[in-house]
């Protein structure tokens, strides 16, 4: 798999991603998407908007599902009264736990800081608790490697194991909570233990004002997710459009986190956007739309092209689920920095739903005309929540797609995306600039350029032309050549395979037109 250090560098020599604002130092944990990389993000949102909403058919099931069922669309404010934020729970909870370094002034999420110890064969796990030093070291998992202390501590861990014939690393979960042992913790990058400071709640909200005055009357948050303009528009979509439960709303916006730790490309940034399903339900029907939906935002990352190889789908155990939620999933992509999340699927019961019609006064229970049972009539319907990001998933597809090969002798990268997602369909090029062939390919590219996005490019060789659309994905060139001026045919050469085929001018729109769309 490509490294992180080689795609970012891609990203930012092709135009993908680039840092933000940065001709002024940049921005932490924000990020710009250059002419090739806006393409791929809206293709990853148009392709999410169009399968799941816009071409939805609501008079059939679809595959798998348990009936037909009703999608729509929301685009909300992104300030909302900071009463939805109160109800939903963030104003109180939407919190991580912090540390600092007072001596490198390092910030750190406690739960991504795990403290380990050196234990010999021969000791027991209560010398750890006496006397040894301990080393924290970046990361959630209480399997650390000796590289990766090593990486975070250098000599001073060195020192410690180098008259030790055998020795275990052994993780101490909580250890930033106990002062005694958080005095005894070198941080990454100290010099002396006890610099960490003891974990403090902090939260992610962005608070900003609204109107003139800067007062606590005035607060008003950035959302941190798209969901809560679904839940408090609910009653409005049903009151006003012809849905009916089960039917589901799918929104795609901006999304702010006042991250602790971003990081890892745009993977974990402070300003992102999500794709997000509530779907709406009966009671006794959640479990089976919950497996549903799991199964179907799945099986969308492989249909675009993800290598199922490198895709998961972790059920949480019940420990790990929040106290309103029956059920959660997570699919997870194996990225160069590890296995992380990309979508969360959640069955959230009626809990938003229950916690807005509480906090607003207002009847949130939906009314089924179709139901015999007047006692039944007025229900809370349960909620199953497909959340995704649409700057995870496109880079995702970016470091899927990325790959070295071989061709006429030289090494050449090429983005294998998917022709969906691929931020240019087609290249146009004329072999050599004379002779009648730059009208010809000018000519066909404008034509193109009517249905897609397509590109003309004169300049230099024919081969550095291949390799500059490889590098960008571009899954069609198209070659004006001698014998297009005889027989109006000219060669498209697909990007995985380098073949060749000579079509017809005339139907060359509609030959790309039909294998780069869904
Ligand atoms: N409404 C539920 C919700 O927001 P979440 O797991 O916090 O759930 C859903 O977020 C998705 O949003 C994640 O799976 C991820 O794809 C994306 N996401 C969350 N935080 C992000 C961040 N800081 N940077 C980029 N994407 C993020």
């Amino acid at each position: 798999m490509v490294s992180m250090d080689k795609l970012v560098s891609l990203a930012k020599r092709r135009g993908f991603i680039f840092p933000s604002s940065e001709i002024y130092g940049g921005l932490n944990g924000c990020w710009d998407y250059g002419p090739l990389g806006v393409e791929l993000k809206r293709n990853v949102k148009d392709a999410w908007w169009e399968d799941m909403v816009s071409r939805h058919d609501n008079t059939m099931p679809p595959a798998g599902a348990p009936a037909a069922f009703d999608m729509v669309g929301l685009d909300c404010s992104i300030l909302m009264n900071p009463r939805v934020w109160e109800a939903s729970g963030h104003v109180g909870g939407f919190s991580d736990p912090m540390v600092d370094c007072r001596e490198t002034k390092n910030r750190f999420r406690a739960d991504q800081l795990t403290v380990f110890g050196v234990l010999t064969d021969a000791d027991d796990d209560s010398r750890i608790m006496d006397v040894e030093p301990l080393f924290a070291v970046p990361g959630e998992s209480e399997a650390a490697t000796e590289a990766e202390v090593a990486a975070a501590h250098g000599k001073r861990f060195r020192r410690v194991i180098r008259n030790l014939r055998g020795y275990r690393l052994v993780a101490l979960p909580g250890a930033l909570d106990n002062e005694k042992l958080r005095g005894r913790t070198y941080a990454p990058g100290a010099s002396e233990p006890g610099t960490l400071t003891p974990p403090r709640t902090f939260n992610l909200m962005f608070e900003t004002h609204v109107g003139a005055m800067r007062d606590a009357s005035s607060v008003a948050y950035l959302r941190p997710e798209t969901a809560q303009g679904i839940f408090v528009n609910f009653k409005a979509v049903c009151d006003t459009s012809r849905v009916r439960v089960p039917f589901g709303i799918g929104q795609i916006g901006k999304a702010f986190r006042n991250e602790i730790n971003p990081r890892n490309f745009t993977f974990r940034s402070r300003e992102f956007e999500q794709m997000e399903i509530e779907f709406f339900c009966a009671a006794e029907q959640a479990g089976d739309w919950y497996r549903y939906w799991r199964d179907r935002r799945f099986q969308w990352y492989v249909d675009l092209g993800l290598d199922r190889a490198r895709l998961r789908l972790r059920e949480h155990h019940s420990d790990e689920l929040a106290h309103y939620a029956a059920a959660c999933a997570d699919v997870e992509y194996e990225f160069p920095f590890g296995t992380s999340e990309l979508e969360g699927i959640a069955n959230r019961t009626d809990f938003d739903l229950r916690q807005h019609m509480d906090a607003s006064g207002k009847d949130l229970r939906y009314f089924d005309v179709h139901q015999p049972d007047p006692e039944r009539r007025r229900f809370l319907p349960h909620v199953i929540e497909p959340s995704a990001g649409a700057d995870r998933a496109a880079l995702a597809f970016l470091c899927d797609a990325y790959d070295e090969d071989r061709v006429g002798g030289e090494t050449r990268t090429v983005l294998r995306l998917d022709p969906r997602l691929a931020p240019i369909k087609a290249a146009v090029f004329p072999l050599i600039r004379k002779g009648g062939m730059p009208e010809r390919a000018l000519a066909l590219y404008r034509a193109l350029r009517t249905k897609l996005n397509a590109v003309y490019d004169e300049k230099g060789a024919i081969g550095r032309r291949y390799r500059r659309q490889d590098e960008a994905g571009t899954p069609f060139c198209i070659t004006v050549d001698g014998e297009t001026l005889e027989d109006d045919t000219v060669t498209v050469r697909e990007r995985d395979t380098c073949e060749q085929v000579r079509i017809p001018i005339p139907e060359v729109v509609s030959y790309i037109s039909d294998r780069t769309a869904a």
